[in-house]
This record gives C-alpha cells, structure tokens and sequence, in this order.
C-alpha cells in the first residue's frame, strides 16, 4: 500500500529500534532515565527553552499545557480547526474546566485582530481570555506555515492583553524545513511549545513540550497526576534521539514530495479547490459531479493507495517516510484515472 493517509502512520526503522537496545535506562517518574533527561536536554536546546519534558503524545502535551496555564472557566483563543478543539475529545473541557473560543482563520492562520475581536472585557460574567494556542503547520490549513510576522503580531497582540502563548508544533519541523527559519526563533516568544517525534520523524510515539523551568515542574506534576509518568521511558526516548539525529532532513523531502503532488493534482480536472501546499500536507476538494471522498478513498484502497476523507467533497494526503517519489507518481495516476474521465 502507498500510504498517504497521514505522517503518524510511518513505521520505525531497523536501525531505530537497535537504537533502544544500547539506550540506558532507569525510572523516569525518579528523573533517572538518563535517556529520557537527554531527549528532554536536546528538544530544550532546539525550542530555545529552558527545560522540557517527555511525554507519550503530543494531545498529551497540549492537553498538560492548558492545565498547567489554565484555571476553570478561563477562554482560549485559537483558530476553529484546530487540532484541541476539534480531536481531543472536548478535554480542555473535561479535564481542565476551560472554554475554547474558535476564530475564522484562513487555512488555520488568523490575524492579531481576530485576536484583539476575542478578547473578552474585564467583567464580572464572562469567561476569562487566558490562553492563545498558534498551530505551526496548521494540520486542518492544510499543512499551512504560519509566516513568522503574523506569529510575531498576533503573540505581541496577545501578550499585551496579558495572555500565555502556546505553541502546537506538532509539525513546527516541518516549517523549519521549508523556510529555514530555527524552531527557537518560531518558538521565542511562546510560554510552551511541544513537538512531536511520531509524525514527520517517524519515531513509534512520543512528543516533548517545553518552556521554563517552573512550567516544566508544573507539566511533570501534571503528567504524574494524569498517570503518564513513566519508568524505563528510554525505550522511546532512544527512538526519538535517533530521529533527530538521522530524521531530520526527511522533512524537507516530504514538503518536496508534496509540492510536487500539489502541482499535479491541480492539474487534474474535478478538482475544484486546492488548498496551497506549503508543508507536507495536501488538501483538495472534488467538484459536486465527482464521486465524493468516501467514494474515492475506497476506489483508491482497491488501487493501493492509501488516503483520507476529511467531510463529504474533502481529501487529505499527507507526505512521510512512508512515501517516495514513485509512490507519488501512483498516487496522481490513480486519481487521473478514478477522476479524470
Ligand atoms: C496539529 C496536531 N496537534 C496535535 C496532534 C496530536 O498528536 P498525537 O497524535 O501525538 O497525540 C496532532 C495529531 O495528528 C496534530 O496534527
């Protein structure tokens, strides 16, 4: 199968899995797994933070940051296709007591005065504006990079309303590739900021969320209380370590593979909309006289390929180490043949 349905679906490597077998280990809920401080050391260095911590995923790392910067009852402001509104099962509410305030970006990127249009005023009724969240690439955007002045207005705007800023890199590495701009500099004036090691970098699972040292403390607090503390973690530490030290520059062939995907379905006709391929992420409509996308998802599986159906005219393919270019190449030649005619 060529799969495309998403970067989380990459399976690791030979040499990644011999990577744990030389991994030291301890107990990580004793803070002496030292492969485990050594991830958190490197992904602290990368995110020019002061400190970070392991966790088993990345809705994991969100779902501690709003514990951690939130009280209940308090607002978070983000864009409406965001991944903590939309796929963490309204935990921001059920665990944390927190509403969340969905603005109309385009393609997940919002502007410093949808912020300013969200924030609540002192009151003695309304939910208090906490927190903002920016989604670097913004995954429902369509892979979509957040340009760093947008990042830079919209967190000034939200820091002079006094609220914390955090940041979902789930795909930062991603941005980073295509525009050579350093993580730390996207991840500067953010009070958290994660990334995750089971997309792109093709590790098993695993995601770090960082900031201060403070913040940090609170996160491993919250992450005990939660029950994801762990005790040999330098299993999937080592897998992580690995994939920065050999995984990186997939991300620049994924971006590439993707844009290459792009140009050519544009080019195929009932395909009405594309969103723009900034990233690794393709997402494109089909005309109202195409089969839908459930239809063509289960065309393409007959086929060998693999994608996703995101609403009834909507699909999303998205580039990894799963795929290589002739697997692209099948991808385009099954959708010319399933939509062409
Ligand atoms: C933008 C974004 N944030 C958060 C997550 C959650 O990450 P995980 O699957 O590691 O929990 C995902 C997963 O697809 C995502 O795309």
């Amino acid at each position: 199968m060529d799969d495309f349905y998403s970067d989380t679906k990459s399976l690791p490597s030979k040499e990644m899995l011999e990577a744990i077998v030389s991994a030291p280990l301890g107990d990580e809920q004793k803070a002496e797994d030292p492969t485990t401080a050594e991830l958190e050391r490197r992904v602290a260095e990368l995110l020019g933070k002061e400190a970070a911590v392991f966790m088993i995923s990345g809705t994991m790392c969100n779902e501690i940051a709003v514990r951690v910067h939130c009280r209940p009852g308090d607002e978070i402001i983000c864009d409406a296709t965001s991944h903590l509104l939309n796929f963490e099962c309204g935990s921001p509410a059920a665990l944390s007591g927190v509403v969340l305030h969905g603005l109309q970006g385009t393609n997940g990127i919002f502007t410093p005065e949808d912020v300013r249009g969200a924030m609540r005023p002192a009151s003695r009724y309304m939910p208090v504006s906490r927190m903002l969240l920016v989604e670097q690439t913004a995954n429902l955007g369509g892979g979509a990079i957040w340009p760093l002045e947008t990042i830079d207005a919209v967190v000034g705007e939200a820091r002079s309303h006094g609220l914390v800023t955090h940041m979902d890199g789930a795909r930062l590495l991603n941005a980073v590739a295509k525009t050579g701009i350093s993580a730390a500099r996207y991840a500067r004036d953010f009070d958290s900021v994660w990334i995750d090691f089971s997309k792109g970098l093709g590790a098993p699972c695993g995601a770090v969320l960082a900031g201060s040292a403070e913040f940090c403390h609170q996160a491993w607090r919250q992450k005990q209380a939660l029950g994801g503390a762990m005790r040999q973690s330098g299993v999937l530490a080592a897998t992580c370590i690995y994939a920065l030290e050999n995984n990186m520059a997939q991300q620049s062939r994924d971006n590439e593979l993707a844009a290459s995907i792009g140009r050519r379905l544009e080019r195929i006709p009932h395909i009405s909309h594309m969103h723009p391929v900034d990233s690794n992420i393709i997402i494109f409509d089909v005309a109202a006289d195409a089969p839908t996308a459930e239809d063509i998802v289960a065309r393409l599986r007959e086929r060998g390929v693999l994608l996703g159906a995101f609403g009834e005219r909507r699909l999303r393919a998205v580039t990894c180490l799963n795929v290589d270019e002739q697997a692209g190449d099948r991808l385009v030649a099954e959708l010319t043949a399933i939509l062409g005619a």
